[in-house]
């Protein structure tokens, strides 16, 4: 049995082409693999506290020296990444938001890399210090943007803040594959858009079958 972990973070709702656009994954990945289980959350929609001094205190003291208050500050990110942990494949719905990726899915990113948790941290190691904790995982995910040609040598390549960096902060931890399927266009009429969901939809329906 294989764990999915569905996340959406764009706070819009039914207009959102991210959120239609996992939600179809999601459908058709069961529909293909009907013993899968699957979990939801729904980050633009309960916004994820943003990291605070209390927080790295707490995550940066090793667990026999916690406090209780330390506890209870980084008790939700320990939620959010037993959540993450317990996942075998993530399908995640992503917008861009100013060349990168929104601020609250950003707030998530930060709640979940955790030294002693996703990513091990071993000072000793001058040269590699950092050994990734979430192996043998795969992700797919769903990226929105109004505008097009970010990939490699295409016009705007240079603003795409977007899947690079998701590549890296997940690679980080130890998620090296990772799909990206991109809805583009929605700044740019009716047609276009409707071009890149099929395109899209032509994606997923490829990959669902894995
Ligand atoms: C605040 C804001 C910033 C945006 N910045 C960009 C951007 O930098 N590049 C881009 O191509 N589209 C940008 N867009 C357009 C969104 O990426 C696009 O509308 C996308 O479809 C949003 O995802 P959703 O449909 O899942 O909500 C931005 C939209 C908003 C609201």
């Amino acid at each position: 049995m294989t764990r999915i972990l569905h996340i959406d973070s764009s706070p819009r709702g039914e207009v959102s082409h991210s959120r239609r656009m996992t939600r179809e994954f999601v459908k058709q990945w069961k529909q293909n693999h009907p013993g899968d289980t699957v979990t939801y959350r729904d980050i633009g929609r309960n916004s994820i506290p943003h990291v605070d001094e209390p927080w790295i205190a707490a995550a940066f003291t090793p667990i026999e020296q916690r406090t209780p208050e330390l506890w209870e500050a980084i008790k939700i990110s320990d939620r959010l990444v037993d959540e993450f942990l317990a996942a075998d494949i993530y399908v995640i719905g992503v917008p861009m938001y100013n060349f990168s990726v929104l601020s609250a899915f950003k707030a998530y990113i930060d709640q979940i890399v955790r030294i002693g948790r996703t990513v091990d941290f071993e000072p000793e190691n001058f040269e590699n210090p950092y050994k990734p904790l979430v192996l043998n995982k795969k992700m797919f995910i769903i990226t929105a943007r109004g505008g097009s040609d970010f990939g490699a040598g295409e016009r705007n390549e240079k603003q795409n803040h977007q899947d690079p960096y998701l590549r890296t902060v997940f690679g980080f931890i130890g998620i090296t594959d990772i799909t990206f399927i991109h809805v583009e266009k929605d700044e740019q009429g009716e047609k276009k858009l409707a071009e890149s969901i099929a395109f899209a939809r032509i994606q997923i329906a490829q990959l669902v079958k894995g």
